[in-house]
């Protein structure tokens, strides 16, 4: 079996970030979002990985580079537009051939891994396999309707008035039979070949289509409240671990990591917590829920439920919550508010 990870796509609701970085590189307690996503792929024996990547390509690959570093073997596969999940599935044939995938969405997170849903289909081997995850309010989703035995009998794109709570998430497990619907389906209203269409196509012509429920932790980290969620939710799974120095005048409450070379300096850290390596801080309260990225400085200051990425310098802001600070932003204090904020920056200061 194969793997198509889409990196591609504009990342719209994760501007500013998105401007700067692609949005699959965000990350969560200290490591992008991809990296997660090779990970549960290799666990599930996965190692010859596709990568769909649009015009940030290069930032891509620079981190992820050939895989071998991740014990994986990458090929990147560009996409022109974001012209739809299904357009990625056509353009990646060549790479895939007449193999099983799994269509990763480069930008999720199911923090519990997929081996029990591979196992699934390797065991039963319908045509297509999604993942559903039950949600309150499905209305923004498409919806999978299913019967007793597990099988798709119809999947609506963001229906009005679901008649199921089972929202598609993105995973999904595919035979060769999936290119078949690929190539019979047209562009929707907004342009796109829609992976939804190509499945839907699949159970018209009664090819069988499963769902299998994912009940681990997931979040499609598409928005800041989403990300900043998985930060909290992936910080929790981890132990303590200091491997920089943390001075006597310190103290490091509940699970704490403090990679190589960071440096703790009369200071209070609250797990979790962890802080990124060369990162000092000093005099200030950092955490819980917090991630510090590399080589940043945080000193006299108070962040907590954030994440900070690397080489970000934050001096004498207390009350720093609920945030995400960019790579090598500043962050400081005057007697005003003084703003030097990027297109579509989203700030909110105490009254
Ligand atoms: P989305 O999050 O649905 O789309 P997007 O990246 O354009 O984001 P936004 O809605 O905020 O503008 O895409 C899901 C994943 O699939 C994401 O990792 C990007 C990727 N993708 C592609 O690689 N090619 C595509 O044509 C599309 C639509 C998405």
């Amino acid at each position: 079996m194969k793997a198509l990870v889409l990196s591609g796509g504009a990342g719209t609701r994760l501007r500013p970030f998105s401007y700067s970085m692609p949005k699959q590189l965000i990350p969560i307690a200290n490591k992008p979002v991809l990296e997660y996503v090779v990970e549960n792929l290799r666990e599930i024996g996965v190692t010859e990985i596709g990568i769909i990547v649009g015009d940030r390509a290069h930032e891509i690959s620079d981190v992820l580079g050939d895989g071998s570093a991740l014990g994986v073997a990458i090929t990147y596969i560009p996409q022109d537009a974001p012209l739809g999940l299904a357009h990625c599935v056509k353009i990646a044939r060549p790479f895939l051939g007449d193999d099983d995938f799994v269509m990763y969405l480069g930008d999720n997170m199911l923090v519990e891994g997929i081996s029990e849903i591979a196992d699934e289909f390797a065991a039963v081997r319908p045509s297509a396999q999604v993942v559903v995850y039950k949600v309150p309010d499905p209305r923004a989703f498409g919806v999978a309707e299913v019967d007793e035995n597990s099988r798709v009998t119809r999947l609506v794109e963001k229906p009005q008035e679901p008649r199921s709570d089972l929202a598609m998430i993105g995973v999904y497990f595919f035979t060769p039979r999936i290119h078949e619907a690929v190539d019979a389906i047209e562009p929707s209203w907004r342009g796109e070949l829609e992976i939804t269409d190509a499945l839907q196509w699949l159970v018209t012509h009664d090819r069988d289509v499963r769902a299998r429920i994912y009940s681990g932790f997931w979040k499609d980290t598409g928005k800041v409240e989403d990300v900043l969620e998985c930060n909290r939710e992936v910080l929790q799974r981890m132990r303590t671990d200091v491997q920089g120095i943390v001075d006597e005048e310190s103290t490091l409450i509940g699970e704490v990591v403090v990679e190589e070379g960071a440096r703790v300096v009369r200071s209070c850290i609250v797990g979790p917590a962890i802080i990124g390596a060369g990162t000092l801080v000093e005099e200030s309260i950092v955490g819980p829920y917090t991630a510090i990225g590399a080589d940043c400085r945080i000193t006299e200051s108070g962040v907590s439920d954030s994440i900070v990425l690397s080489g970000a310098f934050v001096h004498n802001v207390s009350g720093i919550e609920t945030s995400l600070i960019g790579r090598k932003a500043r962050v400081g204090s005057a007697k005003q508010h003084r703003l030097v904020v990027g297109d579509d920056a989203h700030v909110e200061v105490a009254a």
